[in-house]
């Protein structure tokens, strides 16, 4: 077992002893954020004692008496206002380095108590381009997926695409009377979205633009798709069809596969079925011709969602599932979805990846489905993210002030990462340099998406994340060839097993502390994928590139003395491995050379 693991599990065996009734699981070790403190930290009695009135650092000392780490750790010590803190064994360090060099564990274990997360990500909408706002719950959710497959869970990815609604009814419109056959082979989705927008702003009544005639032919092709129109269902499949398979091209350039790709239109015969059954049990109830769920009073105003305060005044903020006109909506679809996913697939943790604008929806819709399913005890978590801006710091936006598409983003930055390359090295025959381009340029879209805290906005500048030095995908790329070029030199493999049996030596500090840091790859994996922030993971990697290059200046590998030597190159091969696997979680690829 690694150490973190072990040294948690008796901590927790130990406040078990002394506070018996207390949850153990929720009690956590870390890394310490300052070495100079110790290895791993857990702050986790300062809760326990707030929540019992018990002095923290009494309650650490007693804790400390009844934990039995002696063989694992040179010391342990309370610190500050109630911190413990763990010293590793040096011998500790080392056996752990050595049975990783055996190929016996990369410091993560598989979790103990796996569960069925179900992860709903992307889910652009038919008949639109991709845009950046999609980007990050596609980037951000394909790399939580990929983080809880690999700490051992069943992870389910489902693309809940956009796929039904009032839009049809002016596409349909719009397809009939002004659809350039040629324009739509060429570029499907701009084309479906010029329709869209002549004729949507024919139908609001806000805009110069409104006709009474289109809007009322809009709704009445509207109604005849949802009630089969053989025609209207024809186009509308082949609106689906012609989206999913550029929206498949986008994927496939970034690497992300899903499970499922139910879209809304998967869940309307549920729907009446649901609303009808919510009226009945008095959860939904009627509100001048909508059917709405409002507030049961159960929570304080300022925690329900239902509520909302209007000058001074709390008053409801209902969640409608069905509108005057007796249409269902995205929050009717999206209870369907919730039921769909626990029922069927018997989900333990549902996971939303979606930008901030979405918060209120989610608490609704949670709040909401608890009450239609009180024993249901699916985790529901709404992962959201902030906005992507300019360098002007207003929203992202092309030169003409069109939100920026996916596909066109991605196209920039393999450009412009192609022009880096060729700079640095034009000697490369130009098919190398586009692959490497394509692997570089694509991994800092993608690097620059997951590295700042999820929840605030960022500015978007493509010489920021391109490059070479900085906390940047570029620079962790060329960190793992360097390594590669190492063992190139030595004429010798990095696979992962030409170091097993391998005696390692930790003489320098750089050494010690690169190890260090191997060792707390496992916990960063945990944290990132309790917190859903792979943010954590980037910042990880980030230091490993430091620790390896302090490592690297400071200590011969190739020239040093055999038994050095071998351990040596164990620790490049170690981290070389470590950084595989974790740009893998970010979805990011390492090139073959840079
Ligand atoms: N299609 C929505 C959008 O583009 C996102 C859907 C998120 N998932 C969900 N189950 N509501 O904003």
């Amino acid at each position: 077992m690694l150490p973190h693991l072990l040294i948690q599990q008796r901590l927790q065996a130990a406040v078990n002893t002394v506070l018996p009734e207390a949850d153990a699981a929720t009690v956590l070790i870390r890394p310490c954020p300052d070495p100079r403190f110790g290895h791993y930290q857990t702050n986790a009695l300062m809760g326990l004692a707030k929540a019992r009135k018990l002095n923290p650092r009494q309650l650490a000392t007693e804790v400390i008496a009844k934990l039995e780490v002696a063989e694992l750790c040179e010391r342990v010590e309370i610190a500050g206002a109630g911190f413990i803190n763990f010293h590793l064994k040096n011998s500790l360090i080392v056996k752990t380095l050595e049975t990783a060099a055996e190929g016996k564990h990369l410091f993560f274990a598989p979790t103990v108590a796996p569960r069925v997360v179900v992860i709903d990500f992307s889910s652009p909408n038919v008949a639109k381009p991709m845009h950046v706002g999609h980007i990050r719950s596609t980037i951000l959710g394909d790399s939580l997926a990929r983080l809880l497959r690999l700490l051992g869970h069943q992870v389910i990815t489902d693309n809940h695409l956009g796929d039904w609604g009032t839009q049809f009814g002016m596409l349909i419109v719009g397809w009939k009377a002004i659809l350039e056959p040629a324009s739509l082979q060429a570029d499907p989705l701009a084309e479906m979205e010029r329709i869209y927008k002549r004729i949507s702003g024919r139908c609001d009544p806000e805009k110069p633009g409104f006709d009474q005639a289109t809007l009322d032919r809009a709704r009445a092709e509207l109604v005849r798709l949802q009630s089969g129109d053989v025609e209207n269902l024809r186009i509308w499949r082949e609106m689906i069809r012609l989206s999913q398979s550029q929206f498949d091209t986008t994927y496939g350039r970034l690497g992300v596969k899903f499970d499922h790709t139910y879209g809304e239109s998967f869940y309307n015969p549920h729907l009446k079925g649901l609303v009808d059954e919510l009226v009945q049990r008095g959860i939904a109830t009627e509100s001048r011709g909508a059917k709405a769920i409002f507030s049961e009073g159960s929570l304080p105003p300022k925690e329900d969602p239902l509520l909302v305060q209007k000058e001074g005044q709390w008053i409801p903020n209902p969640f409608i599932i069905q509108k005057t006109d007796g249409g269902y909506n995205y929050a009717t679809t999206d209870l369907a979805t919730l039921a769909y996913r626990t029922d069927t697939w018997k989900a333990d943790e549902i996971v939303y990846v979606t930008d901030g604008r979405q918060q209120l929806h989610f608490r609704q819709l949670f709040a909401s489905f608890r009450r239609w399913h009180p024993e249901a005890r699916a985790r529901l978590a709404h992962v959201w993210f902030g906005s992507i801006l300019g360098e002007d710091g207003k929203p992202f936006k092309t030169r003409s002030g069109e939100t920026v598409r996916l596909s066109e983003l991605l196209d920039e930055a393999e450009e412009r990462a192609f022009r880096v390359v060729s700079e640095k090295r034009p000697e490369l025959p130009e098919i190398d340099r586009r692959a490497i381009a394509r692997v570089v340029g694509i991994g800092a879209v993608k690097y620059a998406d997951l590295l700042p805290n999820r929840q605030s906005d960022y500015i978007f500048s493509w010489d920021k994340m391109l490059a070479l030095s900085g906390n940047t995908a570029p620079y962790l790329q060329y960190a793992c060839t360097r390594i590669r070029g190492i063992f190139r030199k030595g004429g010798l493999e990095s696979n992962g097993t030409g170091t097993a049996g391998t005696t390692i030596i930790l003489d320098t500090p750089p050494e010690l502390a690169l190890a260090r840091h191997l060792l707390n790859f496992g916990l960063v994996l945990e944290a990132a994928a309790e917190e859903y922030r792979p943010n954590f993971l980037c910042n990880y990697l980030y230091d490993l590139a430091g620790h390896f290059t302090a490592f690297f200046e400071a200590c011969p590998v190739l020239k040093s003395q055999p038994a050095q030597r071998a351990s040596r190159l164990a620790l490049c091969d170690l981290t070389a491995r470590v950084f595989r696997q974790g740009l893998d979680v970010l979805g990011i690829e390492i090139p073959d050379q840079m």
